[in-house]
């Protein structure tokens, strides 16, 4: 039809079709690999802690066949081992950087004192050890561990600064749940990353990968690339970590079958939820539980965001790939010919008690912009992805937050595009969005709220100790180019 067609043909014109994805890519018939399944590191007991050593290290990863990608990782080439951790233990890592430039590592979503956090100000040099200590403050769940320079947080996780972190807890290991690491209990470390034709990753290239986030087009799980999975248990546990820059999944069962929910962000939702899709913006986790008892083999998806989904782009960037418009293969499941039985799902899995509004000493408000006058170009970083009008600056404490107390954060989305909203610190519950109380799968506890845009959402959290009038926590935008580019800020708990 003409009318769609020169619509088309304008669209491409407005947006630079250099970086107009062939998303067809996924769909391209590849040799399959069987899934990758990162190292378990328990760490090993010394002086009376739960010690591990981390070292971040370069190397080469083959993702494409014969041509090898320069990439990052710790202690391996690309990605890092499984770090489990047991709450309550007493806990020390050292992280050694055998890179040529600086490097931090952060604990997301762990409640640990600002200075072991792993932000920017814990910068760790070229050929210095960086050695934090805690004590494991934290219900059982998936959490994760990545780069967090300054400015430089997306181009060291894009190379492969990041990991997983499952912890236990004497919940956790009282449920008959999955729980065999890398047989029925599964780490999905979905990525996706664009490549240069001599093997290595295309980074930021144009302002636009900065505006909407880099977005690749090859799916990396566990730094696999058309990864396969042989189920050998009717029932899989899978913890599914959204480690990518910027990309939005909507992850689903490709014959549509149901799957049971069973974590969120920080832990163990109440009992398990019946979903057919999950979306999952960058930093996002869940646990999901996936039956393959009738034998068949069954694809794990990403589908499109609908159109209607209040996380879709709107306005004059709605033309730029900021979400998903095509569906695409994330893992391919092909279960073995006998499975052994699984147990039944556990009606309860926790019980999480709702923080009330009236606990909140008061509300904070915040205000996601991206201001149209970073269309044009040059501008340096900074100054173009804003919270409250402002962009992060090393030397600013943005919010103080006076210890042990409780408090609502409030918000508001004045862009175009969602953002992942992230907080260092703790665990939150969120409250509403837009005045609306969430979804069964957004009652447990998060640290990171996707906020659509024009959207509000109201979230309310303790910040009950670590006390430390000189090192700021971090709350920022999880797309990570975003966060490199201004939209963070820093806040003591004082
Ligand atoms: Cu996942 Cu401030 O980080
Ligand atoms: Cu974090
Ligand atoms: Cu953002």
């Amino acid at each position: 039809m003409k009318l769609s067609r020169r619509r088309f043909v304008r669209g491409m014109g407005v947006t630079a079709s250099s970086t107009l994805l062939p998303l067809s890519l996924f769909a391209q018939n590849q040799a399959q690999n069987e899934l990758q399944i990162p190292a378990l590191n328990a760490g090993e007991m010394q002086a009376g802690r739960q010690s591990y050593e981390l070292q971040l290290q370069s190397g080469t990863s083959q993702f494409l066949s014969g041509l090898p990608t320069p990439t990052l990782g710790i202690n391996g080439s690309f990605l890092g081992p499984t770090l489990r951790l047991k709450n309550g233990s007493d806990v020390a890592i050292s992280v050694l950087n055998q890179l040529d430039e600086p490097s931090t590592l952060h604990w997301h979503g762990l409640h640990v004192p600002a200075k072991a956090d792993g932000g920017p100000s814990q910068v760790i040099a070229p050929d210095e050890t960086w050695r934090p200590s805690f004590t494991v403050r934290q219900k059982a769940g998936t959490f994760w561990y990545h780069s967090h320079l300054l400015n430089k947080t997306g181009e060291q996780v894009y190379k492969g600064l990041a990991g997983m972190i499952i912890i236990d807890d004497e919940e956790s290991e009282s449920l008959e749940l999955p729980s065999t690491y890398g047989v029925d209990d599964i780490p999905l470390i979905v990525q996706d990353r664009r490549f240069n034709e001599d093997g290595s990753f295309r980074y930021v290239g144009m302002h636009r990968d900065v505006m909407t986030g880099v977005f690749g087009d090859r799916i990396l799980v566990n730094g696999t690339t058309s990864a396969v999975f042989t189920p050998t248990t009717n029932k899989v546990r899978f913890r599914i970590l959204n480690a990518a820059n910027a990309r939005t999944f909507n992850f689903a069962l490709a014959d549509g079958r149901e799957f049971s929910l069973i974590a969120s962000d920080g832990g163990f939702l109440e009992k398990p939820v019946a979903l057919r899709n999950i979306v999952l913006a960058p930093a996002e986790r869940v646990e999901i539980v996936v039956d393959f008892s009738d034998g068949g083999p069954v694809d794990l998806l990403s589908l499109p965001l609908e159109a209607s989904s209040p996380y879709s782009t709107i306005g004059m960037m709605r033309n730029m790939l900021s979400v998903n418009t095509e569906s695409f293969t994330i893992l391919n499941i092909q279960p073995q010919s006998n499975l052994q039985r699984s147990t039944a799902l556990p009606e309860k899995l926790t019980s999480i008690s709702r923080m009330q509004e009236g606990e909140a000493a008061r509300t904070r408000r915040f205000v996601l912009s991206m201001p149209m006058g970073m269309m044009r170009r040059g501008r340096g970083r900074g100054g173009e992805f804003l919270i409250n009008g402002n962009p992060m600056a090393m030397d600013t404490i943005n919010e103080v937050v006076p210890v042990g107390t409780t408090e609502i954060w409030e918000i508001y989305n004045d862009s175009m595009m969602m953002h992942p909203f992230h907080i260092h610190h703790g665990q939150f519950q969120i409250l509403d969005r837009d005045g609306v109380p969430p979804s069964p799968d957004e009652m447990g506890f998060k640290d990171t709220v996707k906020v659509g845009p024009g959207q509000t959402v109201r979230f309310i959290m303790r910040f009950e100790n670590f006390s430390d009038p000189d090192t700021a926590y971090m709350y920022h935008c999880h797309i990570l180019e975003h966060e490199d580019n201004g939209m963070m800020g820093q806040f003591t708990v004082a």
